[in-house]
């Protein structure tokens, strides 16, 4: 479709758009000979050259193996969380369960949980895999984006972090996996602006005791170990300054822990493993 129509390209650079981003706004909207394509293509990069993301824009965006839906009513997926997933399956090669479960807290758009029972599949194995979010928006994008994966027996349950899940799977969940929101209202002026696009209940969480925008994480840290089966794993992606209280916290709570960094080498994600 690109090559059929060079002049749009040319009118979305023109117009102050990146000549990739233009290219990728024509892929998704020219598409077809749709007579209303090209008004589509002009509506898209007039969104985009707005400050909206181009994620929301295009409307999907690749995490792992999936090509995720977004729109903007979940945080849009990043890839340290990628990395996230990757501490997830090695928590779940370790624990070597036939069925394990899994709670993905806070799924968003389902990244996580989702990414997580693709990945159990394509090497033959199962786990039961129960997505939560207290964002009834982030729900539904979610089980959208389960269905389109064709992963409809991963689960969605409303709830405030473990406040609302069935008592009956207290000790008897495997991994808790958990992209909480970690930014500080006070820093969330400092960073990109784009963010302001994306829902704040996904971005920004209280304070606690004196760490910016810790207070979610150190709620889930708490909680997790009366879900967690003996062996069973948390892990937690955290702030990059975060890292001493994530690990007090988990240690706090009785928990093994130790922090991983990222490949920036920036401490992110905790993983505090049950006695
Ligand atoms: C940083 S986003 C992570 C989304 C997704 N897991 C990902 O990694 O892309 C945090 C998510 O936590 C959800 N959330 C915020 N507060 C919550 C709470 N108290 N209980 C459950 N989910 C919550 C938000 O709605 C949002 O979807």
């Amino acid at each position: 479709m690109v090559d059929a129509r060079p002049s749009l390209v040319e009118e979305l650079v023109a117009s102050g758009l990146a000549a990739r981003e233009a290219r990728w706004i024509v892929e998704e909207y020219a598409v077809g000979g749709d007579p209303d394509a090209a008004a589509a293509v002009r509506a898209a990069g007039r969104r985009r050259l707005g400050g909206e993301p181009l994620q929301y824009v295009l409307g999907h965006w690749p995490f792992r193996g999936l090509d995720l839906d977004v729109d903007p009513r979940v945080l849009i997926p990043r890839p340290e969380t990628e990395e996230l997933v990757d501490h997830a399956l090695a928590e779940l090669a370790r624990l070597d369960e036939a069925a394990p479960v899994v709670l993905d807290l806070g799924c968003g758009s389902g990244a996580i949980g989702l990414a997580i029972a693709q990945e159990l599949a394509a090497r033959g194995l199962g786990a039961r895999v129960i997505g939560v979010d207290v964002s009834e928006g982030a729900l539904a994008v979610a089980r959208a984006n389960a269905r389109k994966h064709g992963l409809t027996e991963v689960s969605f349950v409303r709830s405030d972090w473990f406040g609302g899940l069935d008592a009956s799977w207290r000790g008897r969940v495997h991994l808790v996996v958990a992209n909480p929101p970690y930014v500080g209202a006070e820093e969330l002026a400092g960073l990109d602006p784009v963010l302001a696009h994306e829902p704040r209940g996904a971005l920004v969480a209280p304070d606690h005791d004196g760490v910016a925008g810790f207070a979610d994480a150190a709620a889930i840290v708490a909680a997790a170990p009366a879900w967690l089966a003996p062996g069973g794993a948390l892990v937690l992606e955290h702030g990059d300054r975060q890292g001493p209280a994530a690990l007090a916290a988990a240690r706090d709570a009785g928990l093994e822990a130790v922090d991983r960094r990222d490949l920036a080498g920036r401490d992110r994600v905790l993983i505090g493993r049950r006695r």
